[in-house]
């Protein structure tokens, strides 16, 4: 008999036990937030943090249920800290899930920590190849672009205009080199031709001798790859040096995206393409806009969106789940049947967990990016070397 009412009270406490452990999974989800705060990209890495907030909030501060505590990382957009960076995200703060960051060095360093750990990873951003390549995982998300997406996009616009020479000048990292790849693709399945492809070392900004030898050769167009503080200073300059009037300057989005105020007269009449646009005049987007501003007195950018949408993508995955992101399987096929509802525009991600989506050909008026058309409708990254 006493061992009976012993045997129920210990199968009692261990169930309160269980119940005990079962809360504590369900207390406040870390969040890991590496992102650059100082540099070239400190913009970027505070409209990515502004826009994951925002939807945070506009979900009651809880994703799935859970309330939502931030651990923040400056990564300085520096390759050669980014591993000790991310390890301390998941072995000394044990976070549930990193989102970060903007640069593709950076970015592909935390890939390889989130596929050994099994943490999961949402890229807000860094556009590296691989990241939805080669380095894919079943826990590796992406909440932006691939470096291929606008760059394809701008190859082929540029070839329709009857450009037939480009010239490439770009940051010389994974990038720059693979901006120029995408453009070289699609321009020359068009029938132009990259003559010559210049760079400068991350994150320089002395362009004065490459903007000679633009100059003196002449090809029918440039198309570069440079953003933030940096895309502020180039377009400034080629401008300076008279460029703009003769060699149109193409680029993905980045190079005018949330840098309009800073590049003024300089920037007026360039033609990008990027996932995101000025104007777009959708109700979805109104909305997400209007609730930026108040929230943050700031007009959001393309990095607002993507930090907003990784947000988007997180909460659809803990609602899969109930909160409990270590079942990776439903997690992860919540978000691969997902219709994200994008200020951008709806997408989808693919099996490589890349976005599928509508690429804008965007001209900038005063201080916008204009939408001008959709570039390619519903553009999926080739995801070479994805094997998934
Ligand atoms: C990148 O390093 O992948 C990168 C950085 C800034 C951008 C876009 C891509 O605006």
């Amino acid at each position: 008999m006493t061992t009976r009412i012993a045997r129920t009270t210990l199968t009692a406490l261990a169930l309160a036990c269980i119940a005990t452990v079962g809360h504590a999974q369900q207390g406040k989800l870390k969040v890991g937030l590496m992102l650059p705060f100082s540099g070239t990209y400190a913009a970027l890495g505070v409209a990515i943090e502004n826009g994951f907030k925002l939807r945070v909030e506009e979900q009651g501060g809880k994703l799935g249920g859970r309330e939502i505590e931030y651990i923040k990382v400056d990564d300085e957009s520096d390759p050669a800290k980014a591993t000790d960076n991310v390890n301390k995200l998941i072995k000394r703060d044990n976070v549930d899930v990193i989102v970060g960051t903007v640069h593709s060095g950076v970015a592909m360093a935390m890939a390889k920590a989130a596929k050994e750990s099994g943490t999961v990873l949402i890229v807000p951003n860094a556009g590296a190849d691989a990241v939805t390549g080669p380095m894919c995982a079943q826990n590796i998300f992406r909440s932006s672009f691939s470096n291929w997406q606008p760059a394809y996009a701008m190859g082929e616009v540029a070839a329709k205009q009857g450009k037939k020479t480009a010239m490439t000048l770009t940051w010389k990292y994974a990038a720059g080199d693979e901006s120029v790849n995408g453009f070289k693709e699609g321009f020359e399945k068009g029938g132009g031709k990259v003559v010559k492809q210049l760079t400068v070392p991350f994150p320089n900004v002395e362009f004065q001798a490459l903007l000679t030898e633009i100059a003196a050769a002449k090809p029918d167009a440039v198309y570069s790859f440079f953003a933030g503080g940096g895309a502020v200073k180039f377009v400034k300059d080629y401008a300076a040096a008279g460029l703009n009037k003769n060699i149109p300057l193409y680029g993905p989005g980045f190079l005018t995206d949330g840098t309009l105020d800073a590049q003024g007269e300089s920037a007026q009449g360039m033609l990008t393409t990027l996932h995101y646009a000025d104007g777009l005049n959708t109700p979805r987007d109104i909305s997400f806009r209007t609730a930026y501003a108040k929230m943050f007195k700031l007009q959001p950018d393309v990095y607002a969106v993507q930090g907003y949408d990784a947000a988007q993508m997180l909460a659809i995955g803990l609602a899969a789940t109930k909160g409990d992101i270590s079942k990776k399987a439903e997690f992860a096929g919540a978000i691969e049947k997902a219709k994200i509802d994008s200020p951008r525009g709806a997408f989808t991600i693919g099996k490589s967990h890349n976005p599928v989506q509508d690429i804008y050909l965007r001209k900038v008026e005063g201080k916008e990016n204009k939408m001008v058309n959709v570039a390619i409708k519903g553009l999926a990254d080739p995801a070479r070397g994805c094997k998934l």
